[in-house]
């Protein structure tokens, strides 16, 4: 039986989740509390994380040890990094990388993580699909994207920044933890996903556009991996 993980970086991105969940047992660790239970008929731990890319491993790394999860969803709002991609609109990721790594002084890709022999975690196929045909069913008038997720410790509201994550990176969305939780969930060998809906430009509108939409953003979201989580 699978036993899904959810993570959140704030508690607007799973609220709604834990509001619609029967919770068996809740535990803290790290600061943060993890609610088990189930969730539309799945097994399920929901935690928020809290904002960050520390934050996010440590998160992982308890889903993984103390709970034994199966599988790992990570769900919230993100920046858009691709025209084809709206306010409101859905990422999932094909991989994930942190945008901040830079050894590239001794050789290494800008982004590769020095000695892991990886740069672009890649997510579980099979949930890509899963998550795509979801989103088909239960958010039909959405437009949403397979892409590269790009991750650092840094809200991104500048169109200079925003650019060099494209030239860099090619990268679909921006946010501050799915790298984390990609790179925690590949060293414990955890098939993962994360679902972002987009809630700004990542550029000078950002600030403004943050507040206004990321609740309407975050409950895409929920919708999605509401449906998702009985299908795995
Ligand atoms: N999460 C949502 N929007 C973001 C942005 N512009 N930069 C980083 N993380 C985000």
């Amino acid at each position: 039986m699978s036993k899904i993980g959810i993570i959140g970086a704030m508690e607007l991105e799973v609220e709604t989740l834990k509001s619609k969940m029967q919770v068996t047992r809740k535990l803290v660790k790290a600061n943060m509390e993890f609610n088990e239970g189930t969730l539309n008929g799945a097994e399920v731990v929901i935690v928020r994380s809290g904002i960050g890319k520390v934050n996010a491993a440590l998160c992982v790394q308890v889903l993984a040890d103390i709970f034994e999860v199966t599988h790992i969803i990570n769900t919230g709002v993100a920046g858009s990094l691709n025209s084809k991609l709206d306010i409101g609109d859905i990422l999932i990721s094909k991989i994930a990388l942190h945008h901040d790594m830079d050894a590239t002084n001794f050789g290494y890709p800008l982004g590769e993580v020095p000695q892991m022999g990886i740069k672009e975690f890649p997510a579980d196929e099979k949930m890509i699909e899963l998550a795509e045909a979801t989103c088909a069913e239960v958010l039909p008038e959405l437009h949403t994207l397979v892409g590269r997720v790009v991750s650092g410790d840094q809200f991104i509201a500048d169109k200079d920044v925003k650019n060099k994550l494209i030239t860099n990176f090619s990268g679909d969305c921006c946010e501050m933890e799915g790298a984390s939780i990609a790179h925690g969930s590949y060293l414990n060998k955890i098939p993962f996903v994360i679902l972002r809906a987009i809630s700004d430009k990542a550029d000078d509108s950002a600030q403004m556009d943050y507040p206004t939409f990321e609740r309407h953003a975050a409950e895409h979201c929920a919708k999605l991996v509401e449906a998702l989580v009985a299908k795995l």
